[in-house]
């Protein structure tokens, strides 16, 4: 039996665009419609209008905390004009979670664009990061009495990494020296919203927050053992999985360290592609392991050998997604198992984790890949709205409410 401590957060975790539905103001419903992408996401799980139900059923849970994120084409749908009753949706949305005593971990960034922030040139430009910032202070300064956790931007590399190099995200660039750009704005973004959100705590006198990024980490390993290979593979684990979050930690703008971990990645450098030094992995059927329906290795001793090597930034670490897509249940109830094992693990060693949250409390908009995929511990009918607790959500629900995993 493995124990966590008493004080640890558990939750599941969503994202505006992805359950809400009805984002009509955001850079993606525009494109959606523009490049009639194969599933829409309309009206996702009209979380937007169930919120409160989905959040009992996640204090039902013995959840006690929950991660979400504002949709800032909601709250500012045009340049400078911000949306007082929107803002006030996702007051009583903070409320309600209070209510229920989930701690509520807001992201104010989970890869959508307001349509006017990206006609403007969006993340391409370093002038918009001015935006970013005047609506974080409006956000921070409406909800910040009821809010310790803040993540300024979900997965900075993969909206990057599919929006500019890929190109299978809006805006659908395909250019590297472009991508480099964005990911400097969006390293300067963060640190600019760290220190402007700690200063209106301190100018209203309220305890000091917590503020990270969520970073994606993958565990790289060579697909065959060439030099080849492992040169590559060191070269993605600093670039993809550490420069950023070294140049967040060298502006000491990281009170925590937000991780999102789902998968390894086999690195296999035949053909010499550029984008295959970035990210790609081996398709060619070498991997033994699981995979989830997206075809994402399961690889549960990555998130332990990822942690004890982020000991070195010396700072608390958050799980702020760790999931799995499948159609089996038991697949899922495993894989929280494993994960929840291997973090354990890392504690172990020392590595101080503040809680863990899985990704995701329902079904949901899995971005390009539509509705097929399905990561929550709670099931969505997509022609009922209806919400069916999975049984691996209940051995979940076990662990929340005891610290305890057999
Ligand atoms: C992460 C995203 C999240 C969801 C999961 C499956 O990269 O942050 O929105 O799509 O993957």
């Amino acid at each position: 039996m493995i124990e966590f401590p008493k004080d640890f957060f558990w939750g599941a975790a969503t994202a505006a665009y992805q359950v809400e539905g009805n984002n009509l103001n955001a850079d993606w419903w525009e494109w959606e419609k523009r490049t009639g992408v194969k599933e829409s996401s309309g009206k996702a799980c009209r979380h937007y209008e169930f919120y409160k139900q989905d959040f009992d059923l996640a204090k039902s849970l013995n959840h006690n905390c929950h991660r979400f994120s504002i949709e800032w084409s909601r709250v500012e749908p045009q340049e400078n004009k911000f949306d007082e009753s929107e803002i006030n949706h996702y007051q009583d949305v903070v409320l309600s979670l209070k209510e229920r005593n989930l701690e509520p971990i807001v992201t104010l960034h989970h890869f959508t664009n307001p349509i006017w922030f990206a006609r403007a040139g969006g993340w391409g430009s370093s002038r918009n990061i001015d935006y970013f910032l005047k609506y974080v202070e409006k956000i921070v300064g409406a909800l910040g009495d009821r809010v310790r956790f803040w993540v300024t931007i979900n997965e900075p590399l993969v909206y990057t990494y599919h929006s500019y190099i890929l190109g299978v995200w809006p805006p659908q660039e395909k250019s590297l020296p472009k991508s480099k750009v964005v990911t400097d704005n969006l390293a300067c973004a963060h640190i600019k919203a760290y220190k402007l959100i700690h200063a209106v705590y301190k100018k209203r006198n309220l305890p000091a927050p917590s503020i990270s990024i969520a970073k994606n980490l993958q565990a790289f390993a060579p697909c065959k053992d060439s030099l080849r290979n492992r040169i590559a593979v060191y070269l993605r684990d600093r670039g993809y999985n550490f420069a950023f979050l070294d140049e967040l930690a060298r502006h000491k703008a990281l009170d925590f360290i937000g991780i999102n971990y789902y998968t390894r990645g086999l690195v296999d450098t035949e053909g010499w592609r550029l984008k295959n030094l970035l990210l790609d992995t081996c398709k060619k059927g070498h991997s033994q392991l699981e995979k989830n329906t997206l075809g994402w290795d399961i690889y549960p001793e990555g998130l332990y050998k990822l942690l004890v090597r982020i000991k070195r930034y010396n700072l608390p670490v958050f799980i702020l997604e760790n999931g799995i897509c499948t159609e089996n249940d038991n697949a899922r109830r495993d894989f929280i198992r494993q994960h929840l094992k291997s973090l354990h693990s890392a504690m172990d060693k020392g590595v101080k984790v503040l809680g863990y949250i899985y990704w995701s409390l329902i079904d949901n908009y899995e971005w390009d890949k539509g509705f097929a995929p399905r990561f929550g511990i709670i099931g969505v009918d997509y022609n009922t709205y209806e919400r069916t607790i999975r049984e691996s959500a209940k051995e979940f629900a076990q662990t929340c409410k005891t610290g305890r995993l057999e």
